[in-house]
């Protein structure tokens, strides 16, 4: 199929309306959305990405209003979850109705609700006028992109349109928390961290995986974030080799020469940089990757998890 490249978010909007898939950009990292109440758009979303049919879907909104299609409760602590973090790097899980379908959830009771913030993504689901489900708009296992291009080199031929937009702001997905329960429990790390949850819903916790019975997020237990190289995590000071085939991102100076260096100018910036960083790394055939480990304090919690997870075998 021909994928359309296009700027004009109510050009973007027909392909879901029609029944299609449409990349989009938001605060976090782009997505591959489709009409969340389309069982057979959304199939569309599995087979493009090579997804795994056991990963559920994120559903994406402009309104507060939506969340009463999607959720058949709104429990106390996703109202102050929203109240504080809507729109933004948040997902909640809810229980859902029986509107959505079992595709997008993988047969599960519960479905993850976003308003992103970004003025671009909030014009584009407005203008599809159905909450969209989508996932990072990558091919699965692959880091997830943080530019239009990405998407192009990932999906290209695979999905109906890419809505084009700048690189994203945070670069990292978002905070996933499960408001199901009694007690609100960090499913994935995001850009809203575990502490500044807790100044609005202060029992929250942070999902400790028991290894027996099903995955509360699925999606935690899936190759994630991978480049092909290798990827070892260093600590700041520690020297390591260098040479052609090695690459090091980090704050501060390089521990060597390497190929490709990345300097980040903060964590911030480091956050927003290393999924284009791995994916630079892959289109120049580096075979290891060295990244900087940071403290695991706000967005530092957030990249770490990704880092750690690249780096797992
Ligand atoms: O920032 C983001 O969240 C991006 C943008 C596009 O919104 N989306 C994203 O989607 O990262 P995805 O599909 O790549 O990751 C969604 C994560 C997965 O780990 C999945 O297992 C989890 O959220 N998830 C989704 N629905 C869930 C549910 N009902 N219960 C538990 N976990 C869920
Ligand atoms: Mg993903």
């Amino acid at each position: 199929m021909h994928t359309v490249v296009t700027d004009d978010p109510t050009e973007a909007a027909e392909f879901i309306k029609k029944g299609g898939t449409c990349a989009f950009p938001t605060e976090t990292v782009y997505g591959l959305g489709a009409n969340a109440f389309d069982t057979m758009a959304i199939a569309k979303i599995f087979e493009a990405k090579r997804r795994p049919t056991d990963n559920p879907l994120i559903a994406h909104i402009f309104d507060a209003n939506q969340i009463g299609e999607l959720a058949s409760e709104i429990t106390p602590s996703a109202r102050k979850l929203i109240d504080a973090f809507f729109p933004g790097p948040l997902t909640i899980v809810l229980p859902k109705t029986p509107a959505v379908p079992m595709i997008a959830t993988v047969g599960l009771a519960t479905i993850g609700i976003r308003m992103p913030g970004f003025p671009l993504a909030h014009q584009f689901l407005e203008l599809c006028g159905v909450p969209v489900v989508a996932p990072s708009a990558n091919i699965s296992g692959r880091p997830s992109p943080t530019t239009w291009q990405a998407v192009f080199d990932d999906l290209n031929d695979r999905i109906d349109c890419i809505l084009q937009g700048e690189s994203t702001e945070i670069g990292l997905e978002s905070t996933v928390v499960d408001c199901t329960g009694s007690v609100p429990i960090l499913l994935r790390a995001g850009a809203i961290s575990l502490e500044e949850l807790r100044h609005v819903v202060p029992d929250a916790i942070p999902y400790v995986g028991s290894g027996a019975g099903p995955a509360r997020s699925p999606g935690l237990k899936h190759r994630h974030y991978s480049p092909r190289a290798k990827v070892q995590l260093v600590d700041h000071g520690i020297a390591v080799n260098g040479g052609n085939a090695n690459a090091f991102i980090g704050l501060g100076a390089a521990p060597g020469s390497f190929a490709i260096t990345r300097i980040c100018s903060s964590v911030d910036d480091y956050a927003r940089s290393v999924f284009a960083f791995f994916r630079e790394c892959d289109a120049k055939n580096i075979e290891l990757i060295y990244c900087e480990t940071v403290p695991e304090a706000g967005i530092g919690a957030a990249l770490m998890d990704r880092l750690k997870r690249a780096s797992a075998e």
